[in-house]
């Protein structure tokens, strides 16, 4: 049965304006649990802070917990403190909201509870005048979803006035059989117009702008398609490792956490085609089209185009297996990456590369679009031997941007090109206060607008493309753990993607860059030209990066890790770390390398080339200066300040 009062469009489609949420009773199944306390409540406030909560609005809240109304009132109330995202804490709008707040204990599986929850909806209906609209979210473990759902109807909460809707939280199912299990729970007593499957990525206001980039921009739908785009980086690193989380995580693992959900959002976002509307319907049409267009892997194809990692220890900081709630011998990947296709005919034959991992070394989400390359030959007989690919980037956090990177002259009499960016940045561009990406869930459910919710086939399309890596990661032995913690994951994903000749794009900040003495302090402008110039290398302990003799091009940084430095007898001269260089000689002077340098353990690298670090040098006497030291206190070395202009 289709909802029946289901609003498709808000008033402020007309004004423009934001009116306030519709009426309703807001029931939250787990409201003693993490998500009401750190997200929900929060969103809730934020929204009656900005005036965009209706009046007519109650909260009940239950769990198992025997609290009193009195009790989850004070409790919220000393939670907010701690989890508000407000610049300043407004306690006039929090106790008018938290008046509203109130509370049943019991148990989610026993009829009685719902027939007390039947008094208290009506009750508060009444005096809220929330018109007999009730919004159900169930922020509780997936296993009860079904049965709360079939309880609700079993009690005549869809009878009566108003609407009755229901949010479940993620994850919708562990793999595609419980999915569709599921899907037939839930939509056995409800209709799917009365269901909003949350993924809490959508409520990002980076990723809903994928959107308003894509169609209200007539600049790149042009170009969105195999014919100019090379390929399509997806990447979510975090920082932080399990958390305690280590019961739920180990059961899941990061394919089923992010991949599966959050990221599959974004992909389908990006390369979805254009809907004939912004209607709800529209876009979920087109999001469920694009999934069902990825290729679904054979066991090879997971072979070749998929790699699992989990983290080993780092100092005193455990590694994965010995995380609480973790088995020893876990197989569960904290890190995954994958080369996806999508068979259709726009993205025929592009790769849409995707990574995501646990204690990385730093968090940072970004889509990065890489166009195909200009071709160099009309630049034969000037200095310039190689073009970079024009990339856009999608900063979808911590920073929130978006990038156009390309190739500028740089001012003088020759033709020679520096890599540059034009960059737009939410923080310079709006002054909307920051969101916890709830509200606007909440919010739009009370409108029916499910733009932003998951429908049934798209959850189920989503599975089917994991399903395969799935099984035949749980068939296949592992070597873990296979990267150590607070570096860039396993070396076998730079491998995978250094294979097809392209590399993963690391977001270089200028803060990074000034961890390193060397460019501690540098002006702006520097750094700039440094972080466009600068190419991530990951290497294994063990791995010789530069052979004595030889005759090198390149520079390089370590992001972190450690390196030794080795005479002509294997005997170590000197150990490097994190935001040393080394190679200098090598690019200062054309002459074979004077010293072998060789991992000693995992370490990420950023090369800089000749080319690049000639055109830096000549811009920058300091760095210059600063680098002939290094070569004079290493290897007694004197380079002229010619030799650095020399033309190479
Ligand atoms: C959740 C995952 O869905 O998303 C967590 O369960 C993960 O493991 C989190 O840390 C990441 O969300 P965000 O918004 O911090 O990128």
């Amino acid at each position: 049965m289709p909802d029946p009062t289901q609003v498709l469009r808000s008033p402020a489609v007309e004004t423009g304006d934001n009116p306030p949420s519709q009426p309703c009773v807001l029931l939250i199944f787990g409201a003693s649990g993490d998500l009401t306390k750190r997200l929900l409540v929060p969103a809730l406030y934020n929204l009656a802070c900005d005036g965009l909560l209706s009046d007519n609005f109650a909260v009940l809240g239950t769990a198992m917990d025997a609290w009193t109304s009195e009790e989850f009132r004070a409790r919220m109330t000393a939670d907010i403190q701690k989890f508000h995202t407000r610049n300043q804490f407004d306690p006039v709008v929090w106790d008018k909201l938290v008046a509203r707040f109130s509370y049943v204990a019991g148990s989610f599986t026993e009829m009685a509870t719902f027939e007390t929850l039947k008094v208290e909806v009506k009750r508060l209906d009444a005096e809220v005048g929330a018109g007999g609209n009730v919004l159900f979210y169930c922020a509780i473990a997936p296993r009860f979803f079904g049965t709360v759902c079939d309880h609700l109807a079993e009690c005549g909460f869809k009878e009566g006035a108003g609407w009755k809707r229901i949010i479940v939280e993620k994850p919708f199912g562990t793999d595609l059989r419980s999915a569709l299990e599921l899907n037939k729970d839930v939509l056995a007593q409800w209709d799917e117009s009365q269901i909003y499957r949350v993924d809490h990525y959508l409520g990002k206001e980076t990723v809903q702008n994928l959107l308003a980039f894509r169609f209200a921009n007539g600049m790149f739908e042009p170009l969105w398609n195999k014919n100019y785009i090379d390929n399509i980086q997806f990447n979510v690193s975090e920082a932080v490792d399990v958390e305690g989380r280590g019961g739920y995580y180990d059961s899941s693992g990061v394919l089923r956490d992010m991949m599966q959900n959050h990221m599959f959002q974004m992909l389908a976002y990006l390369c979805m085609e254009v809907p004939g509307s912004f209607e709800p319907d529209a876009i979920r049409n087109e999001k469920a089209k694009l999934l069902q267009s990825v290729r679904h892997f054979t066991p090879e194809e997971v072979a070749a185009h998929t790699v699992r990692g989990q983290y080993g220890p780092s100092g005193d900081k455990p590694g994965y297996r010995h995380e609480k709630d973790v088995a020893p011998t876990s197989k569960t990947e904290t890190y995954a990456a994958a080369r996806l296709y999508v068979d259709n005919w726009r993205w025929e034959g592009v790769p849409i590369y995707l990574r995501s991992g646990k204690a990385l070394w730093k968090r940072g989400t970004e889509i990065v679009v890489e166009f195909k390359k200009a071709p160099e030959v009309i630049f034969r007989g000037t200095p310039i031997t190689s073009l970079n690919a024009n990339r856009l980037v999608f900063h979808i956090q911590p920073y929130q941007g978006i990038e156009i990177q390309f190739q500028a002259k740089v001012p003088g009499p020759r033709m020679q090109l520096q890599p540059v960016h034009m960059k737009f940045g939410y923080g310079e561009a709006f002054k909307a206060s920051r969101y916890t990406g709830y509200e606007v869930m909440i919010y739009s459910c009370t409108y029916g607008d499910a733009t932003l919710f998951s429908r049934g086939d798209l959850v189920e399309a989503a599975w089917r493309i994991a399903q395969p890596i799935l099984d035949t990661w749980a068939a296949s032995p592992v070597d873990f753990p296979n990267y150590t913690r607070s570096t860039w994951g396993p070396k076998a994903a730079a491998e995978m993607i250094a294979a097809d000749g392209r590399r993963w794009f690391e977001v270089v900040t200028p803060d990074v860059l000034q961890q390193s003495p060397l460019f501690k302090g540098g002006d702006p402008v520097f750094l700039e030209q440094v972080i466009m110039a600068l190419k991530p290398k990951q290497v294994a302990a063990g791995e010789v990066l530069i052979t004595k003799g030889e005759i090198g091009r390149e520079l390089y940084l370590i992001e972190q890790g450690e390196v030794e430095v080795l005479d002509e007898h294997d005997v170590v001269k000197r150990v490097l770390n994190d935001g040393d260089v080394f190679g200098e000689v090598g690019v200062l002077m054309s002459q074979p390398r004077n010293a072998t340098v060789r991992a000693r353990v995992q370490t990420d690298l950023y090369v800089l080339d000749k080319t690049d670090f000639s055109r830096i040098l000549r811009d920058n006497p300091d760095f210059a200066k600063a680098i002939r030291a290094i070569a004079k206190d290493r290897y007694d070395l004197d380079v002229h300040p010619d030799a650095l202009l020399a033309p190479h």
